[in-house]
Parts: structure tokens; sequence; C-alpha cells
């Protein structure tokens, strides 16, 4: 594994509610670093609502959209990244061999992660049907060895963002290695 003093930027993986956004802003906010979040970068450049592409049935260009928005941010230094929960998916997804990039497995039970979904207002079509929690259920278990391949795995049950963006932060700084931004 690489010393943490050569890891320029921090990706953020997990399924939907786990918090990815809102302790990726806090990370950044504590490194010094920009925030970039995958969803708002698509939504940015389609000028369409993540929640529009699922209603009209274009999953497809939202999925190749989100992986060329991936792409180009993995590039950036300094950055905290929140991918979409979709992101890491298929085969080869999260880095595994850049030593710059430190992958971050937020981890959420299928259940807290719909009550944190609604809480926050929805929003999230893959959770909208009849069965919001078997549904969840269902998505994570296909999702699971695909998140598995993140380099660190923190679970985020009874925890606040605030803390898991802290427990990164320390990961990252045990000899002060990181480097903030100018
Ligand atoms: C999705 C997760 C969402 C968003 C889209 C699809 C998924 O992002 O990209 O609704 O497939 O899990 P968040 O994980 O930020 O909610």
């Amino acid at each position: 594994m690489a010393d943490s003093g050569s890891i320029r930027r921090v990706l953020l993986v997990g399924f939907m509610g786990s918090g990815k956004t809102t302790t990726g802003r806090l990370l950044a906010a504590r490194l010094g670093w920009d925030f970039l979040d995958f969803d708002a970068e698509v939504e940015a450049r389609s000028g369409r609502s993540v929640e529009s592409f699922f209603e009209r049935g274009l999953e497809d260009e939202f999925r190749d959209l989100e992986v060329r928005v991936g792409r180009e941010l993995l590039d950036r230094r300094d950055v905290v990244l929140a991918s979409g929960g979709g992101w890491p998916c298929a085969p080869g997804r999260t880095p595994r061999e850049d030593q710059e990039t430190l992958s971050v497995w937020l981890q959420v039970d299928p259940a807290t992660a719909v009550l944190r979904v609604e809480e926050a207002g929805g929003g999230r079509p893959l959770l909208a049907g009849s069965d919001p929690a078997g549904r969840a259920e269902e998505l994570l278990e296909k999702r699971l060895r695909y998140y598995g391949e993140a380099r660190l795995h923190l679970d985020t049950e009874g925890r606040t963002p605030r803390e898991v963006a802290e427990a990164i932060a320390r990961y990252l700084s045990p000899k002060e290695g990181i480097r903030k931004a100018e």
C-alpha cells in the first residue's frame, strides 16, 4: 500500500445514502482541497437533473456521461471526489494501483440508506418504487464486490459525516504527509 504522503486525491464510493457528498465536502474543507461531485458535474454538463435522466428512460446516457466525468475528475489533484452510487459498479472502475488515489468505501446498511435518502427529500429514482428497502437490499448485494475494491472501508453506521471525514483525515495525515493546496 502507498504511504499516505503520496495521496493527492480521495475518491468516495458507496451506496446512495452513505454520505459521500456531505462527508466529501467536510473532508475537502478539512484538507484545503476542492470538492467535486460526479452527479453535480453530470448535471452541470448536461443541463439535466439526474432524476430526469432516469424518468425519461435515459439511464444509459447518464451512465456514459458519468463514466466520462469520472475519468476526467480522477485526473485532478488535491481534490475530494464523491462518485455516484452506481459509478464503481463495473470491472476496473475504482483505481486500485494508483498510488495517488485513496479510494474509500463508505458502508451503510440498506435500511439506513433508505431512511437517510428519505430524510434528505428523496430524489433517487432507483429507490422510488413501492418497496425501497427491498430494492436497496437487492441492489446493494449486487454492488458489494465493486465497492469492496476501495482501499479503505469505513462503516458509517452510528457515525456522523463529520466523524467519518475526521477518520479519513486521520488516515491521511498520521505524519502530516498530506499536501495542502496553496
Ligand atoms: C445512483 C446513485 C445516485 C445517482 C443516481 C444513480 C445509483 O447518486 O448517481 O440516482 O445507481 O446508485 P448518490 O449515490 O450520490 O445518491
